[in-house]
């Protein structure tokens, strides 16, 4: 039995005993901590926590190998509940048109953007997609994440998206991270359906989505509803049938218009409805009755210079909030939730309290990972970040561009 003695931790952080979901309204703020603490932890778990001054009698200190945090501080790992990082390359070169002066959906329409991924996926390997791929793991891992979700949505043929899933499969068994797995295959009409969009629908539904679920490829199914990519009513479709095949949804809405994606992802059992940086008055009366987790991508917004997500609004409505990366080559091409949590605090107007539970707790929830991850509670995986020497957890947010992050531990 492996036993770890983290001693001298300055500021203990993200302790929340009695779980109930994700947290909202007056408790998003409240962010509970120890300062000069201990951390015990027994094959991976959590297994005491307190006071140094509490520490004698509370833990046995054979074969212990014992830590010592030294005006160092102690975190929950990071929860990134919405990623694209299997992708064949960087697109550097619509970073420049949009400088320029062309938009993201311009770029889109001009056979840019996804469908320009997609080709490019299409030519590599499955071997160097997990390759790379895994190597963007380890670069979110030293910057503090040690959960995440990952799309498929390059493929856009039956084939390419099943590998996909296959590599983010081959990802769940090779990093000792907690990876969730979602199958995008509607996130852009291929060139070839642009005529006939309906049928790429139908191919989702018929061909795609039986194999993958037969694999146990996917956990989750999400549609990009946008306009010049899936319509409301195709949402719909997609997502009656992903639940029918026993995959929740969580789904890309609201990024540049509001066209009634979010109640279709509440009515259908939506564990997310994320982007929503449009929201209108219907969008919150359809969370605000809800469990859905609106997720926010600050980072997104940054990259693009669109609005940010009216986040401030939903949480004084009472809407549970997660705040994801949405790492991908085209929008973010940024994993870095330390990067997220100052954008939230600084341009959301969230406190850093709120900005890193929703990176941390509420993003667990957003992977449904509350019982194993996302806090310091007796008993959960010991996933954790052993920061560098700063002063309080709010330098984290409050030093945009640093990484404060020694180590993640990952158990
Ligand atoms: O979440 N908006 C849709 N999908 C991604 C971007 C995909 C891409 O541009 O490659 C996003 O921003
Ligand atoms: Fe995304």
């Amino acid at each position: 039995m492996e036993k770890i003695l983290i001693k001298n931790i300055k500021n203990l952080g993200g302790i929340l005993e009695d779980v109930q979901g994700p947290l909202r309204g007056q408790d998003f703020g409240s962010f509970q901590m120890i300062s000069d603490a201990f951390l015990a932890i027994e094959d991976g778990r959590i297994a005491a926590y307190g006071s140094m001054s509490d520490l004698a009698g509370i833990v046995d200190w054979n074969d212990l190998k014992v830590i010592d945090a030294e005006g160092k501080s102690v975190m929950p790992a990071f929860c990134d509940s919405h990623t694209h990082i299997v992708f064949a390359a960087t697109r550097e070169e619509e970073f420049v048109d949009r400088i320029k002066g062309l938009t993201y959906e311009e770029i889109g329409k001009k056979g840019g953007g996804i469908l320009n991924s997609a080709r490019k996926l299409s030519k590599m390997s499955e071997d160097e997609l997990f390759e790379s791929a895994y190597r963007r793991l380890e670069l979110v891992r030293s910057l503090g994440t040690g959960a995440i979700e990952i799309k498929s949505g390059y493929g856009l043929s039956v084939d390419a998206e099943l590998k996909m899933l296959r590599v983010i499969k081959r990802l769940k068994e090779a990093s000792k991270m907690t990876i969730k797995s979602t199958f995008l295959g509607a996130h852009a009409f291929p060139e070839e359906y642009k005529e006939n969009k309906e049928a790429y629908v139908d191919l989702i539904i018929n061909e795609m989505l039986p194999q993958i679920v037969s694999e146990g490829l996917a956990d989750y199914i999400d549609v990009f509803c946008e306009r010049n990519y899936f319509t409301a009513d195709q949402l719909e479709r997609i997502l009656k049938a992903g639940v029918a095949a026993g995959l929740k949804p969580k789904i890309h809405v609201n990024q540049f218009s509001v066209m009634g994606g979010v109640k279709i992802g509440v009515d259908n059992g939506a564990v997310s409805v994320d982007h929503l940086e449009e929201l209108s008055d219907d969008d919150i009366q359809a969370l605000k009755e809800s469990s859905t987790i609106a997720t926010a991508l600050p980072s997104c917004s940054f990259f693009l210079n669109i609005p940010f997500s009216p986040v401030k609004k939903m949480v004084e409505n009472n809407i549970a909030v997660a705040l994801a990366s949405d790492y991908n080559p085209g929008s973010t091409p940024s994993g870095n939730l330390q990067f997220v949590a100052s954008l939230a605090c600084i341009k959301m107007r969230l406190t850093p309290h709120e900005a890193l539970n929703a990176i941390t707790i509420n993003g667990a929830c957003a992977m449904e990972l509350e019982n194993e991850l996302g806090s310091i509670t007796l008993g959960k995986k010991a996933n954790i970040i052993l920061t560098k020497e700063i002063p309080t957890l709010n330098y984290i947010p409050y030093s945009f561009g640093e990484n404060c992050v020694e180590e993640t531990l990952i158990f």
